[in-house]
């Protein structure tokens, strides 16, 4: 089986975008680490990034053809987009929300996610590597 990998707007900077926030890896090392941690599992990973919410949204509505859950990091859309709930809503595939830094200790606006009610689980500010975790759990829910 295969899950799709969502990282939504400025995240193709990670590495050398704030990294006091986010860190040194780049997207390249995120996409690598849940490819890792995915075939521990037999899954592959389709790796997408875009700063586009539309393009976002299609790739989540393509996924419901052939991939079974998807792990997503919607940068600042999670704070924003109805648009992106309803697509991850409307593929009824289990979905989990990372986030690297913790948004809870940060300004009040990155507190409410529109994504969080329509993910079957979040991981937040545990840094890159919540990604691995995020893996691992929709790996746990696509097996049952
Ligand atoms: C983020 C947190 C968001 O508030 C922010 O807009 C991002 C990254 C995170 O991974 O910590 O772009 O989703």
């Amino acid at each position: 089986a295969r899950i799709l990998l969502v990282n939504g707007p400025n995240l193709n900077l990670l590495g050398t975008r704030e990294p006091e926030i986010y860190g040194s890896e780049t997207l390249a090392d995120v996409e690598a680490l849940a490819e890792r941690t995915a075939a521990g599992f037999g899954l592959e990973v389709r790796a997408v990034q875009s700063n586009h919410e539309g393009a976002l949204i299609d790739a989540i509505q393509a996924a419901r053809e052939d991939c079974a859950g998807i792990v997503i990091n919607p940068g600042a859309f999670t704070h924003t987009s109805i648009a992106l709930r309803d697509a991850i809503a409307g593929v009824e595939l289990p979905t989990v929300e990372v986030h690297i830094s913790n948004v809870h200790a940060r300004e009040e606006f990155r507190h409410r996610s529109f994504i969080s009610g329509v993910a079957a689980g979040v991981i937040v500010g545990c840094g890159v590597q919540g990604y691995e975790f995020a893996v691992r759990r929709l790996a746990a829910l696509i097996a049952g």
